[in-house]
This record gives C-alpha cells, structure tokens and sequence, in this order.
C-alpha cells in the first residue's frame, strides 16, 4: 500500500468535500445538501449533490460520484496517487512516502533534467555555425534574436544520434532519454533522436521546467510539427504554451491561439498575454486552467474552416468554464502571425479592441451562407438566426440581436423575438426528453458496467443496495445484520464485494467512510457506492427487514423462474443449493 490508511483519514478530515467542490463549481445549499452543475458533463440545470453527511457527491445526470479525492481525480484528470497529493498540498500536509511512487518520484527530476539539458543544447545549436538553418528560418519568419532567446528556441540538426549522444556523455542511459521523450526506440532496441532537422519549441511549465517540445520542419515535408508524447511530467492537455509569460500579464484578458509561430508573433508584437495549446484541441482541463487566470478570453484562431470549427468547440468548453469568449475576426490574412506581418502591431491591437461577441461572430458565419437580396434567402437566414439566438442565455442579448436581424431584413422586432421564443419552448422540450433518455442510458439498467448483474436481478440488487445504505450509516447495527444474512446471499457479486469490504472494516475497528473505499476501487465503482449510500429513501429496521426477505427469497424465485427450463440433474442441483441456504 502506497500511502497509509491513517494518512487518508487525516487528508480526509482536513478536506471538506463542500469546500473542494466548491472551488470548481458554485452550490446551493438545498437541505442537508448542496447541488450545482455537474463539470463532468454539460447541462444546464444542476443535477450533482454535494453530501456532506457522508463527505462525498453524486452526479444525478452522468452517474459520476465518489469522495473527495475521486472529485479531484477527476476534474484534475489525476490518478490516485496524485489526487492525495494535491489535496495534501493545499491542505499543507505531507505525504508519507511509500514504495509504489518511488520510481516515478525519482524520475521525474530526471526528465527535467535531461529536457532542461537537451533545450540548451538546440538553442545552444542554433547560436553556432551548425544551426544556420534554423537560424535563417527563424529570422525570415520575422523573430528577432530577443525573441529567440526569450522563448529559448532552438535547431535540431539532422543528425540521428547528435542529442543521444551528447546526453550520453552527460551521463544518461538511453531508457531515461527515451522517458522523456527526446529519443525514439528503433528496431532491434537502437535508439536515435525524435527531432532531427527542425527548429524547436520548448514547452515551460509555471515553474520554469522544460517539460516537452515541439519542432517543425524547415519546408513543406510531413508531419508539419512534431510535439513531446506525453509523459510522466507533460501532460498535452493540461498544459498551455507560453502561459508562463502570459500568467504574469493577469491583463483582465487572455488571447488564445492556434500555434507556437502564432504565439510568438503575438508576443513579439508586445502582447505577452497569449497562449496557445499544445498541437491538440482545446481541452476542458485548459478551460479550467484559464479560468484561474482571467475571466475573459478572445479566440484567435485560423480564419480558415477548420479554425471556425475549433473556434466553437473552444467557446463551449469556455462558457462552461465561466469564461465569456470574444472572437477575433481577421481579413486578408490567415492566423495572427500572418495578420501583424502584413498590417503591424497597431493594426492587430484595434483588431483585438474590436473582437466580437460570440453571438455576433456566430450570427456573422450564418449571414455570410444567404443572399439577403432575395425572399428565400432572408427568410432561410431568418429561420437559421433564430434557432441560433434561441440558444443564447442572456434575454438581453436575445432582445439586442432580435433588434439587429430585424434591421437587416426588414421583419418586424416583435415578430422575430416571438419566433425565438417558441424556438426556445421547444428545445426545453427537447432538452428534458435527453435528459431523461440520458439518465435512463447511462446509469440504469443498460449497459451497467459496474454492476453487470443487475440488470437480471434488479429487485435483489435494488435490496442489496438498500442493505449496504442501511449499513454504512448504521455500522452498529452489523451484528444484528450478519445473524440473519451473510455475504452468500448476495446475489450480484459487485454489492457482494461493498458487503465484504464494509463488514470487514467495521469488523477491524475502522471508521466507515467512502474515502476508505477510494484506493481500492475504480472511479466508476466509487460513483456507484456514493450513489448507493447516498440514496434518498427512507431507512427503518422494517425497510432493512423487507430488502432481508428479498434476498431470502430469492433462490426460490430463481427457482421457479426457470425450472421449466432445467435438466433433471441441475434441478437435482438447484434443490440442494435452496435447501443448504434454508438452514
Ligand atoms: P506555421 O505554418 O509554422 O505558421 O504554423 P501554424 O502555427 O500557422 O500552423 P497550423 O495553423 O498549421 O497549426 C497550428 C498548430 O497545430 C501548430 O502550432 C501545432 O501545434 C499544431 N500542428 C500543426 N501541424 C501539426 C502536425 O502535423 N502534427 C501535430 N502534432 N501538430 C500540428
Ligand atoms: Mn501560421
């Protein structure tokens, strides 16, 4: 076991789940509990409870649950290990260490090393006569040696075995170089460099580690850019590119971009408040990040096709991250780097001073589709514009836009916000029937991963889960359990497995708890037992009687239910088995 029991116990105590949750999701008390939006899936009346009786929470709508540490390790996208460590953090507490972690705590510091070293040596490459060709490609990109040194860039040469061989020489074996991610492993276990003939972009975290890089070519040959797979100490989705500059610009904004060359551009041109994620969509981890460092956004994405569609995926994951998204809109150029080697700096800050909302931006594509010189295409606009401002939150805005549309086509004001409004009714409608057909899909009785045998055996289950509910906040009462029922009458192994563990705690002197439960069972399995202890049902030694008798009866009706459809020696079989359990 990594990390000790008592060391749980502590974190946990000095954890509180309303506190946590809270700091990722606004609550509202309702009773004894708290409820708010679920962050792990998008909806928009809150359907996760905050307990504080059992320190632990519920998601009514995607079925996620768990203590605080599930909570963590899922919002935080951590493992186990990882999420202790990150509550004991901001709880000032110190992890004892254990054996497990011993590897990857001692690697780490490796891999920092080896990329701290390997981003000297490229941009040591690129300043020396070797590096000519980066350096040319830098420079006719528009960067100016300041800029190079900032961001520490740098040339890989085309060597296989230059980096390999020069960290060698520092002293690293191969498999620590291939840890990090700076060497590939060959055929027959030879290993060679990952960049060979680009220019480098190192990633830096918040603390100055180099923790990855990117690199791209020289022309126009394949893969364009190539990034660090992940590793113990990069994360692709967890991280932003050039945010250690940008975080100390908490200007009220943050300009968010599509590539390295684009960031830089930026920042050259004196916007140091620019990010840019890493060769991958925007993540709802990066949402998250951002919203730590400001509350509103401007997306400066390609004008391209495949810029608009990421543009969208980006506002969503922003708007649910409490950000309010504006959009930078860009003529006769491509991406921002682009745009300010055209047009200048100047140019590109009124650009921003003028970046839209995200309705108009959105109402902007749908209009650039019609010709509003005709009837047909004013009145396809009209009905385009309006399913897309009835998914707008603000009435203001609904009102501000309505007003706009109505200029443009000469419709009446009234008459296009009238239209809006029976759009919305409609998609309530619609929304509530998904609600419901997603709560029925995922956590019921389809396709119950965690517990597969419930679906054939719901009324034991539903009783067996009554009984461990009951037991888990009455452990007194466990004696009194155990003489009338035993783990053998369980009948679906998963609620057979919570009994055992369960009986086996209260028996060993330990506190009930589901954070007990946390090291040895799955994230799903966690949501499952916050939701069995959790239910909202009335508990009465009466109640525990009948889910007792369920369980009782059980073989008999599994008897009945199938002896049309048994052999005669395994109803031989199934009688015997009915009368062992009887006595
Ligand atoms: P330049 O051509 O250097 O101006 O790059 P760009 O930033 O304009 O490139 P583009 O818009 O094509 O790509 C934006 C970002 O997507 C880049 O900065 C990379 O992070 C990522 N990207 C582009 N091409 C590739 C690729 O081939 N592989 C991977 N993994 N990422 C890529
Ligand atoms: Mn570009």
């Amino acid at each position: 076991m990594a990390i000790p029991k008592s060391f749980i116990e502590t974190l946990r105590l000095s954890s509180d789940v309303e506190a946590i949750v809270s700091s990722y999701v606004k609550l509202k008390r309702q009773g004894r509990n708290l409820v708010g939006l679920c962050p792990f899936h998008s909806e928009k009346t809150p359907s996760m409870v905050v307990y504080p009786d059992t320190q632990s929470f519920f998601c009514f709508g995607c079925g996620a649950g768990g203590d605080v540490i599930s909570f963590i390790m899922r919002i935080e996208n951590l493992d186990y290990v990882e999420a202790v460590r990150f509550l004991a953090q901001r709880a000032g507490l110190t992890v004892p260490e254990g054996q497990a972690e011993d590897r990857l705590s001692q690697i780490k510091p490796v891999i920092l090393e080896i990329n701290r070293l390997a981003a000297h040596f490229y941009h040591h490459i690129l300043r020396s006569a070797d590096g000519n060709a980066g350096l040319q490609y830098f420079t006719e990109r528009g960067l100016t040696p300041q800029t190079m040194v900032k961001y520490g860039l740098g040339y890989a040469p085309p060597g296989w075995n230059t980096l390999r061989d020069y960290l060698r020489a520092k002293g690293f074996s191969f498999e620590q170089m291939y840890d990090a991610g700076v060497v590939n492993r060959g055929r027959e276990g030879s290993y060679y460099d990952s960049f060979r003939n680009r220019v480098i972009f190192p990633i830096v975290d918040l603390r100055k580690n180099v923790i990855g890089f990117g690199g791209r070519v020289l022309d126009d040959s394949k893969p364009k850019y190539l990034n660090t797979n992940d590793t113990p100490v990069f994360k692709k989705s967890r991280n932003l590119f050039s945010l250690n500059f940008a975080k100390n610009h908490a200007e009220k904004r943050l300009i968010l971009a599509e590539g390295y060359m684009d960031v830089i551009a930026v920042n050259q041109a004196g916007f140091e408040n620019v990010v840019a994620t890493l060769g991958t969509a925007l993540t709802p981890e990066q949402a998250r990040l951002i919203s730590s460092y400001t509350k509103e956004v401007v997306i400066a994405y390609d004008s391209d096709g495949a810029g608009r569609k990421a543009t969208d995926r980006a506002v969503g994951l922003l708007e649910e991250a409490g950000i309010t998204a504006k959009i930078l809109t860009m003529r006769g150029a491509k991406d921002p780097d682009e745009f300010i080697k055209k047009f200048g700096a100047q140019r590109f800050r009124m650009l921003l001073e003028d970046a839209g909302s995200v309705t108009a931006y959105q109402l902007g594509v749908i209009r650039e589709k019609y010709n509003l010189d005709t009837p047909e295409g004013k009145s396809t606009f009209l009905t385009e514009a309006v399913r897309y401002l009835a998914t707008v939150h603000s009435a203001m805005e609904r009102e501000v836009y309505a007003g706009e549309l109505s200029a443009q086509t000469g419709v009446l004001r009234e008459t296009v916000l009238s239209n809006i409004e029976l759009e919305r009714k409609k998609n309530f409608r619609r929304d509530k029937k998904k609600e419901w057909a997603g709560i029925a899909s995922s956590q019921d009785l389809y396709r119950d991963r965690v517990n597969p045998q419930k679906a054939t055996n719901l009324r034991e289950a539903k009783a067996e889960e009554g009984i461990l509910a009951f037991l888990f906040k009455n452990p007194d009462h466990l004696t009194g359990i155990l003489s009338r029922i035993t783990e053998s009458d369980f009948v679906t192994d998963f609620n057979r497995m919570l009994f055992f563990g369960m009986i086996r705690r209260i028996q060993g002197g330990e506190e009930l708890t589901l954070s007990g439960f946390a090291e040895e069972l799955s994230p799903e399995q966690m949501s499952r037992l916050a939701e069995i202890v959790n239910r909202d049902l009335p508990m009465s030694e009466e109640i525990l009687s009948d889910y007792i008798h369920i369980l009782k009866d059980a073989p008999l009706r599994n008897l009945s239910r199938h002896v049309a459809e048994m052999s005669g020696d395994e109803l031989l079989d199934a009688v015997e088995r009915l009368r062992q359990k009887k006595k």
